[in-house]
């Protein structure tokens, strides 16, 4: 097993199945234009087999799929249906939901039990001006399909100061009573936002400013998480849990096992880092020659990882899935 100086390796691997995405959030694509799937994007059958060589290579566990947006890629099924049969012990979802009432038998199929479903607000007006695509009522409906169909839902907010802050409170109470599990995401310098400082200190908002404003209405208290969590976690007595993505507040780093691959084949041990390596070619090729050159790049993408903090990435989240 490949591991670091500060004890890190490889447990979590993200799977972006498409850079593509039905949405255009302005925190993530700044110019608005929706994203169709890159030229180059590597199969089904190449993706899974990079997802069974990264299970020997790395000692992968837990896997989630995201994009993009993952359920509108045509490769889902075939990749689906390949790495639920690899034995792993977590298969997951990142989704913005708006397909998700259509594709839950094939989720459901497939053995899903737990979806991350991104939403910033339940205002109409606002979701389409943050999302600039989709419809609010169509998401909300298929939480409430995948709910009835026994999977285990977390709602993804990122709250953004003049845009979604009236809507902290209103989110988490429909999510506690629905038995969802609210995730704020402080905002992250990724993308356009790692070089426009401007733009990302006007739109931050910390895990201090969120705690002060629910505990205006609540009483919370905090809770365990597993250690390699990115996610303080809170309990609200006798009505539920949220979650808070400090990236800012609360780096996680030293504690990170998360691994990427794209949709175009690159392997990235970093968000906060521009490096990343190139499998795609590998993953044609038989076991034997393939192990060997992946456990090479997988200590140079381990070696990627910051020591402390996350301090911004030019790698899009559109690219990377989160
Ligand atoms: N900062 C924080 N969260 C982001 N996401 C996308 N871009 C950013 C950013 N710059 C979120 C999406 C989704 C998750 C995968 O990451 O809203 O919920």
């Amino acid at each position: 097993m490949i591991v670091d100086r500060q004890g890190r390796r490889f447990r979590n691997l993200r799977v972006s199945l498409t850079s593509a995405c039905n949405y255009a959030c302005t925190y993530c694509v700044p110019n608005g234009k929706r994203l169709v799937a890159a030229q180059d994007e590597l199969s089904a059958e190449a993706m899974a087999r990079g997802v069974a060589y990264l299970i020997e290579a790395a000692g992968i566990e837990r896997l989630r799929i995201t994009g993009g947006e993952p359920l509108v890629s045509p490769k889902l099924e075939t990749f689906m249906q390949a790495v639920g049969q690899m034995g792993l012990a977590d298969i997951s979802l990142t989704t913005n939901g708006q397909l998700l009432g259509k594709k839950l038998p094939l989720l459901v199929d497939a053995g899903i039990r737990r979806i991350n479903v991104s939403l910033d607000t339940l205002d109409p007006a606002a979701f389409r001006s943050i999302a600039r695509g989709g419809d609010l009522p169509t998401v909300l409906d298929g939480m409430q399909q995948a709910r009835a169909a026994g999977i285990k839902i977390k709602v993804n907010m990122v709250p953004l100061r003049g845009q979604n802050l009236d809507q902290v409170m209103p989110l988490l109470d429909y999510c506690l009573e629905r038995g969802y599990e609210l995730r704020f995401i402080e905002l992250m310098r990724m993308g356009h936002l790692a070089s426009d400082s401007n733009a990302f200190l006007q739109q931050f908002v910390s895990l201090q400013q969120l705690l002060s404003l629910i505990g205006e209405r609540y009483e919370y208290l905090q809770a365990d998480a597993p250690v390699d969590a990115t996610a303080v976690r809170y309990e609200i007595p006798e009505l539920g849990h949220f979650g808070v993505i400090a990236n800012e507040s609360v780096p996680f780093c030293r504690t990170c096992s998360r691994l990427r691959l794209s949709s175009t084949g690159w392997l990235h041990g970093c968000l906060s880092s521009s490096n990343r390596h190139y499998v795609g070619d590998l993953l044609d090729k038989p076991r034997h020659q393939a192990l060997p050159a992946l456990q090479r790049l997988l200590v140079k993408a381990l070696g990627d990882k910051q020591e402390v903090a996350f301090s911004g990435g030019a790698t899009v989240m559109k690219i990377i899935g989160g």
